[in-house]
């Protein structure tokens, strides 16, 4: 059976990769290796648990799917990056998104005159050569460790939120991790809560609402409640301002500056499978659907240039919860779209 051999190489890659099994277990485990104990090996990896032995069963259908899908793709050749197998293996593409993304395009911000528009005048787009090879804004203690916004479509909140926490260690030299169940709570229409909204209309938000607590002492629930804030902001912004549109040179400049928040297409099966390396799949569209935050810049030891961005689906997720985008590709909305709706909070 070639399928079941190439399985098997597979699942003790993964393992030896992810699942940090030791080497004495997995050999023990795998002289007759099956998908079936690897999902059951998964399962207790990632504390799931199945209401009946019929879920169980499609569970891992969708599982085998996916682990051939990742396999397939990790054989062929010449590719940037790799995929592997996370604690979303036994969802399905569509199941997956509808819970974990949440970015609602084609809504009009509210109150335009809180973006800050004096800096993009100030700002001389385009000229400022000063932005180096590389950025990494966890190296200058201004990235909190990895979310997860869980089966909530709250991308949005974690999205503006990464960008003001950015800004709080810049503009206060204190990195404080913020609330984003406050946003998903009291920042109402047009956002959405866990059915969905938009970063601006976040920072907008903040900036008329007298800041946003820290997530201590307002913490994620990762599901809609009542707002519960009381006044008591770790940070405060004067608005936000966006990126020029479709411009990933202007898009480098921000990011030089601070960490910005960005739209993506997250569609892409490559893209939820996605463990490490430079993404870089044509299937990867321009239709946006979930945010991120980008902390930075930089070209891999191959030469590719990328981005570097923060999501919320936890560690478990591509390079511990992050994953490098392909920078400066041949069309201006960048790859997956991201430099179409680049936005940022301005103190
Ligand atoms: C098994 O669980 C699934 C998911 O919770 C449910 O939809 C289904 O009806 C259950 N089937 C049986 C036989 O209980
Ligand atoms: C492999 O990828 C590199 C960089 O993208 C490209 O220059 C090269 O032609 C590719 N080689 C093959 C065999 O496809
Ligand atoms: C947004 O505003 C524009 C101009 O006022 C209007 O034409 C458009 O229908 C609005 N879009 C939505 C989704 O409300």
């Amino acid at each position: 059976m070639v399928l079941g051999v190439s399985y098997v190489l597979v699942v003790l890659t993964i393992l030896s990769m992810d699942l940090r099994i030791s080497q004495a277990t997995s050999r023990v485990t795998f002289q007759e290796p099956s998908i079936a104990d690897y999902f059951q090996k998964w399962m207790i990896q990632f504390s799931r648990v199945y209401s009946n032995e019929s879920e169980k069963q499609t569970r891992l259908e969708v599982f085998k799917k996916n682990l051939e899908f990742i396999e397939n793709f990790n054989t062929k050749a010449n590719q940037s990056y790799k995929l592997g197998v996370n604690e979303f293996t036994d969802r399905t593409n569509e199941e997956f998104r509808a819970t974990h993304t949440g970015l609602i395009r084609g809504i009009n911000v509210t109150l335009p005159s809180i973006m800050v528009d004096e800096t993009v005048s100030s700002w001389k787009w385009n000229v400022n050569s000063n932005v180096g090879d590389s950025k990494d804004w966890r190296m200058e203690g201004a990235v909190t460790p990895v979310k997860v916004q869980g089966q909530c479509s709250s991308c949005w909140a974690f999205s503006a939120v990464a960008a003001v926490e950015g800004l709080t260690k810049i503009a206060r030299g204190i990195l404080i991790s913020l609330s984003e169940q406050q946003l998903i709570d009291c920042d109402g229409a047009p956002n959405k809560g866990c059915r969905g909204g938009t970063m601006e209309e976040a920072f907008n938000y903040i900036a008329q609402n007298g800041g946003i607590s820290s997530e201590y002492a307002y913490p994620y629930q990762e599901r809609d409640g009542s707002c519960q804030y009381v006044a008591l902001p770790a940070m405060q912004i004067r608005g936000f301002q966006y990126v020029p549109r479709n411009n990933e040179r202007a898009l480098l400049e921000a990011v030089s500056i601070q960490p910005v928040s960005v739209s993506i297409d997250a569609t892409a099966d490559s893209f939820i499978h996605y463990s490490s390396g430079v993404y870089s799949d044509p299937d990867c569209g321009t239709t946006v659907s979930h945010a991120l935050t980008l902390v930075g810049y930089g070209t891999s030891p191959e030469g590719i240039k990328y981005w570097l961005a923060k999501n919320s689906w936890g560690g478990t997720w591509g390079e511990n919860g992050y994953i490098r985008l392909r920078r400066d590709v041949e069309w201006p909305q960048g790859m997956c779209g991201v430099a179409q709706y680049g936005s940022y909070p301005v103190v």
